[in-house]
C-alpha cells in the first residue's frame, strides 16, 4: 500500500491532461464533446457547426460552417440534439441583417486540449474558449484592419434534421444592454431529445473591451431550426427572434459570459465569482487543467508509458465526468437543501459500467448524485431514467434508476442518503403506472417520460403483451430492476418486499420460448399475449420505440437478466451450449450477413463478452473482451465504436483496461485481465486499490490469459470477488499473465441470487 501512495503523490504533479484528446471520439458516431467544460460543469462552451441534413449531438462536427460557439452542451449522445443555447458568433464588417441564420465557414482544423478550443472563422477571426463551472471565456482576434462584431442570437438552438419531431425550437427571449456595455436576459426554448416543454436559461455577458457601437434587434418570422416537425404539438411558430450586436474597433476583444437556470442576477453573479473582470484567459485554462488532474485525472496511475494505451485510459476518464450536471443552487423548479444533478443521458446506458466506476472514483460526488435522484422523486414523482433541462424522460427501457440505487445500496453507500426514502422511489417505480402524457407519438401506447409505464401488464400477467410497445426488452429490464428492489428491500429489512420482488425479478422467464429456434439455438425471450407466445425471428426482430425490442434483437435480450444466470443456462440448455451459443455471438458472418451478431456500437451486449465467467470459462471472456476493446475502440477522431452516450462506451473501456467487469445491482465484479503492470486506482479517504500483473507485454496486446491471480496477497480460484473484498477497504490484484490459457479457476461460479 505504501508504494502506492508513494506513485500517486508523484503522479499528482503530472499533468496528466497531456494525455487527453478532446477530439477522440467526436466522428464516427461518437458524438464526443470537445469544447472547454469542468468536471460534471454546467458549463460546456464549444461550436456549433451547421451542415445541411446532418444532426450536431453536442455541437461539434468536423465540416460545415459556423452557427454559433455555445455555453450549453449534452456529451456524446444520440437521438437528437439537446441545447445548443447561449452563443455568440464573431462577424466581420458590415451586418444588415444579423438575425438570419448568418453562419460562417471555416478555415483549417479545430484544435483543443482540456479546458481549451481554437478554431479559426473563413473571415479570419480567431476564436479561444475557455470554461469555469457555471461561466466561459471567449478570446477573439479579429484580423486588423476590419470592424470585429459578436452577434448574440436568443434564437440559437442546436437544430435536428432527421424529422423525427424532436428538433428544438426558440420560444421567446430578451435581452437588454446596460450602460456600462454588458448585457442580461433570458431564453425559452422547448423540446429536443426528451420531449421537454418551455424551459429557460438566464445570461449575463461582459465584454473587456469598448464597444463602437452595440445595436438589439428584433425578427419575426419561422422557426431558427431546419426541420418543420409536424410531430410535436405544443411548438409555435410564433415568436420574435431577438439578438444584439456589438462592433469593436479592438483586435483583441474578451467576453465573459456566465448562465443560471435561476435569474440574470444570478448569471452575474455566477461570471463575476468564477472570472472576474480582468482574470487572463490563460488562468481559466490553467484552473481548468489543474482541476481536471486532482479531482479527476490522478485517480488512476499507471506505470505504463504507452502513449496510445495512455491516450485511451486519459481520454476515457475524462469523457466519463462531463455529464451529469452538478447543478445544485441551480434548479429552477424547487428549493431544497438535497444536491441537484441533471443531464442523465442516459440510465439506459449508463447502469451496466458507468455508475459503478462513477461510485469508485467519485464517492463524493456520486453520493450527491444519488441523494438528487432520490429528491427528484419527492419533487416531481418519479426518479429520471433520464433528465435534461431539468425533465425527465425519455424512458427506452425500465425504470434503470433502480438499477443504480441497488448497487449503490449494496455497495454501502450511506451518508446522507434517507434510503427509506430511497426505497419508496422504487417502490414507486415498481407499482404505480405513470400518466400517459404527454404522448410520445413515437410510443403512443404508454408513457415515455418516467416510471413503468408497462406496468398494467407486468403486475397482472407477470409479461408484457404487445399491447405495449418495446415489450420483450421491457420486460427483461423490468426483471433486472425488480431485482434491484429486492435488494433494498432485504438490506431494510422489509423482508415480505423482498421476496415480493425476488419472485418478480424471475417473470423474465415468462417471455422465454423454449421452442423457438435461431441458428440451431433454442429458446429465446420473444412477444407474448394472453394466448401464448407471437412468432418472432430472434435474430433480425430487433426495432425502435415501437416495436417488441429496443434497438437489439433477442439473441442480446435473452442474456440481459443476469441476476438469474444459473437458471437461464439451464434454460439454455447448459454450460456447453452457452459456451458455443456466446462463441456464435461473436463468429464472423454467423448470421449468414457480414460482422458478429454482437454489436460493440450499443449498450445492450456490453455484458456479452464477460458472461463466460458464469460458465467457468474466464479464459473466453478474457479473450473475447480483450479483442473488442483493441479492435472496436481506438485512438483519434473516429475511435470509439458507438454513440459515447455521456461516457458510457467510455468506461465499459476503462473496466476493461482495470480486469474488472461490474455486475449492477449486485457486490459482485467478474475478473478477467488487466492491461497494464501497474495500475493504482485511488478510492478517497486515503484508500487504494493497487493492481500489478506479470508475464503480460504490459499493454495487453498479448500474454493476456491469467495464469493466478493473489487478492490482499492470497491465492484466489474464483473468477470473480465482491466489493468488501478489494474496494470497500481497498485491496491489491496480483496477476499472472501468460500467453496460453489455463484453467486456473477452481472455486464457486459467479453467484445467481433470482436462481
Ligand atoms: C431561418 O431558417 C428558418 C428555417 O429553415 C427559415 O424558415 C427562416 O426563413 C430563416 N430565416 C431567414 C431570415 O433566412
Ligand atoms: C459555409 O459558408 C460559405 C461561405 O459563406 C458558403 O459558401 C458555404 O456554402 C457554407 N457551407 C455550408 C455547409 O453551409
Ligand atoms: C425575460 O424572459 C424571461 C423568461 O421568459 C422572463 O422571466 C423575464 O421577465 C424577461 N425579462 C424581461 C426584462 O423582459
Ligand atoms: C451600448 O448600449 C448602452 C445601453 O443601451 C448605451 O448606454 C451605450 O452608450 C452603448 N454603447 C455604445 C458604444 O454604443
Ligand atoms: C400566431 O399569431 C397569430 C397572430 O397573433 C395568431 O392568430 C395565431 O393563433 C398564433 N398561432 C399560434 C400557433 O400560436
Ligand atoms: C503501444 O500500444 C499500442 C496499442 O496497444 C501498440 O500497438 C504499440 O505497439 C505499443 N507501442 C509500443 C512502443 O510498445
Ligand atoms: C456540486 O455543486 C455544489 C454547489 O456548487 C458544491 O457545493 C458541491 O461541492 C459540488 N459537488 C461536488 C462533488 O463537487
Ligand atoms: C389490449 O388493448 C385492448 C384495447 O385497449 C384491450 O381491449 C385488451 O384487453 C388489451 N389486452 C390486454 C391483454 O390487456
Ligand atoms: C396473440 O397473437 C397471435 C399471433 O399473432 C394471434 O393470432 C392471437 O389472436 C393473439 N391473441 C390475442 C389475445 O391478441
Ligand atoms: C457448469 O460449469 C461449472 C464450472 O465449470 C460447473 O461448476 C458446473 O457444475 C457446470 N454445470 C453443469 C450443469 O454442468
Ligand atoms: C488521509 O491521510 C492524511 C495524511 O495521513 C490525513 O491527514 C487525513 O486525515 C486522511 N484522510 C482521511 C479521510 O482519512
Ligand atoms: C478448461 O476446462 C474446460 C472444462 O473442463 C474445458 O472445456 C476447457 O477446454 C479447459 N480450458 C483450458 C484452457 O484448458
Amino acid at each position: 500500500m505504501l508504494t502506492g501512495v508513494v506513485l500517486m503523490a508523484a503522479a499528482a504533479a503530472e499533468d496528466l491532461t497531456q494525455h487527453v484528446d478532446v477530439f477522440m471520439g467526436t466522428e464516427n458516431g461518437g458524438n464526443d464533446f470537445p469544447g472547454a467544460v469542468r468536471p460534471f460543469g454546467m458549463v460546456k462552451l464549444g461550436p456549433d457547426l451547421y451542415l445541411s441534413g446532418t444532426d450536431a449531438y453536442s455541437g461539434y462536427l468536423p465540416d460545415g460552417n459556423f452557427s454559433g460557439f455555445s455555453m450549453m452542451h449534452e456529451q456524446g449522445t444520440g437521438g437528437a440534439p439537446k441545447y445548443g443555447t447561449v452563443s455568440q458568433l464573431p462577424l466581420i464588417g458590415d451586418i444588415t441583417d444579423p438575425l438570419s441564420n448568418i453562419t460562417v465557414s471555416r478555415s483549417g482544423t479545430d484544435t483543443g486540449s482540456v479546458g481549451y478550443y481554437k478554431a479559426e472563422t473563413g473571415d479570419g477571426v480567431e476564436v479561444e474558449l475557455s470554461a469555469s463551472k457555471r461561466a466561459g471565456i471567449y478570446r477573439y482576434n479579429f484580423p486588423s484592419g476590419s470592424t470585429g462584431n459578436v452577434l448574440v442570437d436568443v434564437s440559437h438552438v442546436l437544430p435536428s434534421s432527421r424529422g423525427q419531431g424532436l428538433s428544438q425550437h426558440y420560444r421567446g427571449g430578451n435581452i437588454t444592454v446596460f450602460s456600462d456595455g454588458h448585457y442580461e436576459g433570458a431564453g425559452v426554448y422547448d423540446n429536443g431529445w426528451n420531449e421537454a416543454p418551455d424551459w429557460t436559461i438566464y445570461f449575463c455577458g461582459y465584454f473587456d473591451s469598448a464597444a463602437t457601437s452595440n445595436k438589439t434587434y428584433t425578427a419575426t418570422g419561422a422557426d431558427t431550426s431546419v426541420e418543420q416537425d409536424g410531430g410535436f404539438a405544443s411548438s409555435s411558430s410564433n415568436y420574435t427572434r431577438i439578438g444584439a450586436l456589438f462592433s469593436f474597433s479592438d483586435s483583441e476583444v474578451i467576453s465573459r459570459v456566465g448562465i443560471s437556470w435561476i435569474s440574470p442576477e444570478k448569471a452575474c453573479n455566477n461570471v463575476n465569482s468564477e472570472i472576474p473582470e480582468d482574470t487572463e484567459f490563460e488562468s481559466v485554462v490553467d484552473d481548468a487543467v489543474n482541476e481536471w488532474n486532482t479531482e479527476v485525472l490522478s485517480k488512476i496511475t499507471t506505470t505504463n508509458t504507452n502513449e496510445t494505451s495512455l491516450t485511451l485510459l486519459y481520454t476515457s476518464l475524462y469523457f466519463m465526468h462531463l455529464i451529469p450536471t452538478n447543478q445544485t443552487g441551480e434548479n429552477p423548479y424547487w428549493s431544497s437543501s438535497e444536491p441537484y444533478y441533471q443531464d442523465i443521458f442516459t440510465f439506459w446506458d449508463l447502469f451496466r459500467c458507468s455508475t459503478a466506476l462513477m461510485q469508485i472514483l467519485q464517492p463524493t460526488s456520486y453520493e450527491e448524485q444519488i441523494r438528487s435522484l432520490i429528491d427528484i422523486w419527492r419533487n416531481v414523482g418519479y426518479m429520471p431514467d433520464a433528465r435534461s433541462s431539468n425533465y425527465n424522460g425519455r424512458t427506452q427501457g425500465g425504470s434503470n434508476a433502480d438499477n443504480v440505487l441497488a448497487d449503490a445500496y449494496v455497495k454501502g453507500v450511506r451518508g446522507s442518503v434517507n434510503w427509506e426514502d430511497g426505497y419508496k422511489a422504487m417502490v414507486k417505480d415498481a407499482e404505480v403506472t405513470p400518466v400517459n402524457w404527454p404522448i410520445d407519438w413515437m410510443a403512443p401506447d404508454s408513457s415515455t417520460h418516467d416510471g413503468r409505464s408497462a406496468l398494467p401488464d407486468w403486475l397482472e400477467y407477470g409479461y408484457i403483451t404487445p399491447n405495449f410497445s418495446r415489450a420483450v426488452s421491457r420486460a427483461v429490464e423490468y426483471a433486472y430492476n425488480d431485482f434491484g428492489l429486492y435488494q433494498v428491500a432485504s438490506g431494510l429489512g422489509k423482508t415480505d418486499d423482498a421476496e415480493k420482488y425476488l419472485n418478480r425479478s424471475r417473470n423474465w422467464r415468462n417471455h422465454w420460448n423454449p421452442e423457438v429456434t435461431s441458428l440451431g439455438y433454442s429458446g429465446f425471450v420473444v412477444p407474448r399475449n394472453t394466448t401464448g407466445f407471437v412468432e418472432t425471428d430472434p435474430l433480425t426482430d430487433s426495432g425502435y420505440w415501437g416495436d417488441p425490442y429496443y434497438e437489439a434483437s433477442s439473441w442480446a435480450y435473452s442474456f440481459a437478466d443476469v441476476h438469474d444466470m444459473e437458471h437461464m443456462i439451464e434454460l439454455m440448455g447448459g454450460n456447453a451450449t452457452v459456451v458455443s451459443r456466446l462463441d456464435t455471438m461473436f463468429t464472423e458472418g454467423a448470421s449468414g450477413s457480414s460482422g458478429t451478431i454482437f454489436d460493440p456500437t450499443n449498450e445492450p451486449m456490453f455484458n456479452l463478452p464477460y458472461l463466460y465467467n458464469f460458465v467457468g470459462r474466464q479464459d473466453l471472456a478474457v479473450s473475447r473482451s480483450r479483442k473488442v476493446a483493441k479492435e472496436d475502440y481506438t485512438t483519434g477522431v473516429s475511435g470509439l465504436p458507438g454513440n459515447s452516450d455521456a461516457g458510457a462506451m467510455q468506461t465499459w473501456l476503462l473496466w476493461n483496461m482495470i480486469g474488472l467487469y461490474p455486475i449492477t445491482g449486485q457486490t459482485t465484479f467478474l475478473i478477467h485481465s488487466p492491461w497494464f503492470e501497474s495500475m493504482t486506482i485511488d478510492l478517497g479517504s486515503n484508500k487504494t486499490l493497487q493492481i500489478t500483473s506479470t508475464g503480460g507485454d504490459g499493454n495487453g496486446d498479448s500474454d493476456i490469459y491469467v495464469q493466478s491471480l493473489k487478492v490482499n496477497g492470497q491465492a484466489w480460484k474464483k473468477n470473480w470477488l465482491t466489493w468488501d473484498d478489494i474496494f470497500a477497504e481497498g485491496g491489491t490484484l496480483e496477476f499472472e499473465l501468460g500467453a496460453s490459457a489455463v484453467n486456473w479457476t477452481t472455486g464457486a461460479l459467479p453467484p445467481s441470487p433470482a436462481s
